[in-house]
């Protein structure tokens, strides 16, 4: 298994370009599988999630192909088999959006159940849930997910989500855009990815209104066409580089990025000392390392991203005071790396849903395991921090998510290298 290690201590300096966004691109590329002609998607971000994506997707008969870097183009034209290979579908969370793109173009879905990160328990009964309201049968077992129509046909249908859910609002979106009939999903989540993937699908000819807001509105259209679209940029990935910045100390032009988009993370790192200049898409970041404690509560977006738990959790653990991290998406979201920068000489109490991070003079470099993707790049950062030599094992999770972390650090001015066993 890969690893890294990684000299800290050292400030961070230059420039870092952020890629187009994982969790836009996982639901943009299977939702290609509604349209009858060719997508052209730009700024892909080439990381492990999209590759097992596009490698179901041709499995499945679309024609994929890559003819520049950052660049993605499907044509699912063809004849497309509606069970795709259920050992790929295993290894990612997102492969559950061909659930929502197979049940919406042809009426009928077999899909394993997903993999992904196992950070906590993950249901799915909103997305079965808003495919039963659409008028399918659904037959839901703990191995896979059988989707055909009804007797009564598909039909589009208001749909009021029980939790917000990013999983549930894009796969009703995604069938609901050539399912005849107008959807409304109520207590729609409001993700950046979630206005991205709509924006994608009214290009190729959908009729989707109000993403963004609580109340999303799908009228649907009888066939999709084919079309160019650029996928936004990443906010987690920026907000990784900022905080990485914000708690190692460091100045940083963060470019590629949305501002607004990363007001919840950007205002946060303000609060605890950090100098932020915002510019039409960039951002640049200053900060001594001398950080203050702050409070954060996770909550859907608008909010403090979930994703950025264990991020802002390493800054906290370097601020001066007692800094209070609650999570209200994922409850055991802390165990992924809290015992991790423990072993790191930080000093946090978990204490149910929330965290009291009290700041430490240093960490101290040592050995730990990344148990999760945004969890193993918060190891990373803290061994940036760190004080020594810090070997990060199992990075396959990290990869899954951040294109070139290694290079972009190392173009920063890290100490930081990839490790083969
Ligand atoms: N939930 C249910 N039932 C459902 C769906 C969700 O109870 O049917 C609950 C979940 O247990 C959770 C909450 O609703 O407590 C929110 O879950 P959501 O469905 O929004 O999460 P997701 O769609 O599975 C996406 C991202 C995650 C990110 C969450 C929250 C993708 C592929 N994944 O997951 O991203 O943490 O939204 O923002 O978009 C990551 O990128 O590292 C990552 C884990």
């Amino acid at each position: 298994m890969a690893k890294y290690e990684i000299h800290g201590g050292t400030p961070l300096s230059g420039t870092v370009t952020i890629s187009g966004a994982k969790n836009a691109a996982v639901a943009i590329l299977p939702a290609a599988l509604l349209v009858k002609g060719t997508c052209r998607i730009e700024n892909v971000p080439d990381i492990s999630d999209v590759r097992i994506l596009l490698d179901i997707l041709e499995g499945v008969g679309a024609k994929v192909s890559r003819p520049e870097p950052g660049v993605v183009e499907i044509d699912s034209s063809g004849p497309i088999n509606t069970s795709p290979d259920e050992h790929l579908v295993k290894q990612m969370r997102a492969s559950y959006y061909l659930m929502g793109a197979l049940l919406g173009r042809f009426g009928k879905a077999h899909v394993a159940l997903p993999g992904g990160c196992n950070f906590a328990s993950r249901p799915i009964d909103q997305h079965i849930k808003g495919f039963e309201m659409l008028g399918a049968d659904v037959i839901y077992t703990d191995a896979y997910v059988d989707l055909k129509p009804s007797e009564f046909g598909l039909q589009g249908n208001r749909i009021n989500l029980d939790v917000v859910s990013v999983g549930a609002t894009i796969n009703i979106m995604i069938a609901a855009s050539l399912i005849p009939g107008q959807t409304i999903i109520g207590n729609a989540a409001k993700e950046p990815h979630i206005v991205d993937l709509a924006n994608f699908l009214n290009t190729m000819g959908a009729r989707i209104y109000g993403a963004g807001t609580d109340t999303v509105k799908i009228r649907g259209v009888n066939a999709l066409k084919g079309g160019t679209y650029a996928i936004i940029p990443d906010q987690i990935e920026a907000g990784t580089y900022l905080a990485a910045v914000a708690a190692t100390g460091g100045n940083v032009l963060v470019q590629n990025v949305i501002p607004k988009h990363m007001e919840c993370i950007t205002t946060k790192l303000q609060e605890m000392g950090a100098r932020i200049i915002n510019y039409d898409d960039s951002i640049r970041i200053q900060s001594n390392g001398h950080l203050r404690y702050t409070t954060v509560k996770t909550r859907p977006y608008p909010g403090f991203p979930t994703d950025m738990q264990a991020q802002i959790c390493v800054c906290m653990s370097r601020a001066a005071g007692f800094s209070r991290l609650t999570e209200s998406v994922y409850e055991t979201r802390f165990f992924g790396y809290c015992t991790e920068l423990q072993s790191m000489g930080a000093n946090i109490q978990i204490n149910g849903k929330t965290a009291t991070v009290i700041g430490v003079e240093k960490l101290y470099g040592a050995t730990v395991e990344a148990h999760d993707l945004r969890a193993g790049a918060a190891l990373v950062i803290a061994g940036l921090v760190a004080e020594g030599t810090t070997i990060v094992e199992n990075v396959h999770f990290i990869e899954r998510g951040y294109e070139n972390l290694v290079d972009k650090f190392t173009g920063l001015g890290a100490s930081i290298r990839r490790l083969e066993d």
